[in-house]
């Protein structure tokens, strides 16, 4: 059984999917059967299901429909819906992907659960953990509680990074659980870029690019810097920020969009805006600093400025990123995503729980101030520095996890 339940455990179980079908292909009776429960923790077309089309995802087999809520709210919802899910259907194994209150629910209920002695060889699922051991080190985070904890009661851990494996040894859980597999979200990114090159969004924006000078018309290798400053570029930055520390409290927020609007004035800013920033963006009447970009037909980025657009899909969205000159966010996986892409990135955070996007990638991290922002995104909107793709992020993580659960089946 694998769960999904938010944006970005999307793009990190469709290549788990990818991987089991192209196993049970190669078999003559399948190795799997797998069952692909969505919790409802996002649920609307830009959060959601425009994912499921973009990734080719199958149609979830069970939906939880849990909807917003707070924390303890969606969280126990997703539980109580889930049990009955679970003992139904009693996997072998229950996969589950990053860091967000699905998980952690759904962990916590596979841990505690006691199938009955009639429907199978054990008396739970066996928990695995893709995109296991990060930390930021920060328990302000909703989500590195939610790792910790769902790190503490699974059965196997999949790390995508070498911090990972230190941060788990130190919490105690034993090396033979942990396996380093590579990141199963640069699988699905390396498998649809050459789709996303097909996405209309750049000429939708009325960003004139010229194609022959585009970083994703040439390979993107290990080692190469991007190339998107190439002369009849009109070069452009995408923001994207949704961290409750960040959007959430008026001051905070405000000091972010006046950097924001200091860089605008040299790069024009391309920002998707979540739901949640979205929501605070009107709380607070902070819309005078942005300028909206209206219905699709209207579309069209200036010289200067932040132009506020809807969340975006995925494709479109790895468009958008690939040919930035920089992206500035306070996202995990864009960290990631743009170390892979060459694109230098600003972190808007004090933490990563990614650190190997700073060592190898094009991560730096600036912190919420506003000069810091500023500063940093100068610098890197100038960065010359080569980025290296970190181990065993190779479009193969999927197939790498796929494997070892496959030989845990083999050996039960
Ligand atoms: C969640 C995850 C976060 C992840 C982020 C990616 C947790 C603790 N947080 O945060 O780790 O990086 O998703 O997006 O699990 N909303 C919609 N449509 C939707 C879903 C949500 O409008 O389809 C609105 C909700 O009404 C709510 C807001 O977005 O007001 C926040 O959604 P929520 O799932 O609570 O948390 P995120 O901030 O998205």
């Amino acid at each position: 059984m694998l769960v999904a339940g938010a944006r970005p455990n999307f793009m990190k179980i469709a290549s788990v999917i990818d991987a089991i079908r192209v196993l049970n292909s190669s078999q003559q009776q399948p190795v799997f059967n797998p069952v692909l429960v969505h919790t409802g923790q996002h649920y609307d077309e830009q959060m959601s299901k425009s994912f499921f089309r973009d990734l080719d995802m199958p149609v979830p087999d069970v939906d939880l429909e849990v909807g917003s809520g707070s924390h303890a709210h969606q969280t126990a919802e997703i539980m109580k819906r889930f049990e009955p899910i679970l003992l139904k259907e009693s996997p072998e194994i229950l996969l589950l992907v990053g860091d967000v209150n699905s998980t952690v629910a759904c962990s916590l209920v596979a841990a505690k659960v006691s199938y009955p002695a009639s429907c199978s060889t054990r008396l739970r699922p066996l928990i695995a953990h893709v995109e296991a051991g990060l930390r930021s080190c920060d328990r302000t985070m909703p989500e590195e509680i939610n790792r910790l904890l769902t790190d503490a009661i699974s059965d196997y851990l999949f790390v995508t990074e070498v911090s990972a494996i230190r941060n788990l040894k130190k919490e105690g859980i034993p090396r033979e659980r942990i396996y380093l597999v590579g990141n199963t979200m640069v699988d699905t990114l390396l498998r649809h870029r050459g789709k996303a090159k097909d996405s209309t969004i750049l000429s939708k924006l009325k960003l004139n690019l010229s194609a022959g000078n585009l970083a994703s018309s040439s390979p993107i290798e290990d080692g190469q810097e991007n190339m998107r400053r190439a002369k009849n570029c009109r070069a452009y930055a995408v923001v994207t920020l949704h961290r409750p520390s960040n959007v959430d409290h008026k001051e905070a927020f405000g000091e972010i969009l006046e950097a924001l609007s200091i860089i605008a004035r040299d790069v024009p800013l391309i920002f998707p805006v979540h739901p949640r920033t979205a929501n605070r963006i009107r709380e607070f009447k902070l819309d005078g600093s942005l300028h909206f970009l209206g219905e699709e037909s209207d579309w069209e980025v200036g010289d200067a400025g932040i132009h506020a657009v809807p969340p975006l899909g995925y494709l479109d969205f790895l468009s958008l990123m690939s040919n930035a000159s920089l992206v500035l966010t306070d996202s995990g996986g864009i960290q990631e995503e743009t170390t892979v892409l060459g694109i230098p990135c600003v972190t808007l955070r004090e933490n990563t729980e990614r650190p190997i996007t700073i060592t190898r990638g094009t991560n730096v991290l600036a912190g919420t101030n506003k000069e810091s922002i500023v500063s940093s995104s100068l610098l890197q909107l100038h960065r010359v520095g080569k980025s290296r793709r970190p181990r065993l992020w190779d479009g193969k993580a999927g197939s790498r996890i796929i494997k070892i659960l496959a030989g845990v089946l083999a050996g039960r």
